[in-house]
């Protein structure tokens, strides 16, 4: 066991873990945060998805290790108290989600584009969300969202 110390959604967090302990099972069953979802375990499907210095990363292929120092975000530390955040508004008006187990993934992957880029293109957007695997929604209405939640852009092609 080695203490590892991060920051958890705005929080700093130690916890004691194996360092090869998958953040997938850090995250779900040691911390109790089961808006990540696990579903391939093999970085196949984007349901582990995570925010690692605002980058969206594959908690099934990270080790607790690799969390020393950096700043996490997973789908629990994205609303507010005062509500949902304007992606995830987004999803629900553009009805963009079914089941909703592929939705926090595709929620933190859609947060880190728009925050990297403001206006992205149709196309941009299924690039970005091309690791995010939905099984029943469509992925129409997943790319409509992102298109909300950014607002008019220029290219929307
Ligand atoms: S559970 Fe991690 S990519 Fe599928
Ligand atoms: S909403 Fe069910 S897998 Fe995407």
């Amino acid at each position: 066991m080695v203490k590892i110390e991060f920051i958890l959604n705005g929080r700093p967090k130690v916890v004691d873990a194996a360092p090869d302990r998958r953040v997938v099972d850090l995250l779900r069953q040691d911390l109790g945060l089961t808006g990540v979802k696990e579903a391939c375990g093999a970085g196949e499907c984007g349901a582990c998805t995570i925010l690692l210095d605002g980058l969206p990363r594959l908690s099934c292929l990270l080790l607790a290790a690799q969390l020393q120092g950096r700043q996490v975000l997973t789908i629990e530390g994205l609303a507010s108290a005062q509500g949902p955040h304007p992606v995830q508004a987004a999803f629900a008006q553009a009805g963009a989600v079914q089941c909703g187990f592929c939705t926090p993934g595709m929620v933190l992957s859609s947060v880190a584009l728009l925050e990297r880029q403001a206006r992205p293109s149709r196309q941009e957007i299924r690039q970005a969300l091309a690791g995010n695997l939905c099984r029943c929604t469509g992925y129409h209405k997943i790319v409509d969202a992102v298109a909300l939640a950014a607002g008019p852009g220029e290219d929307q092609a």
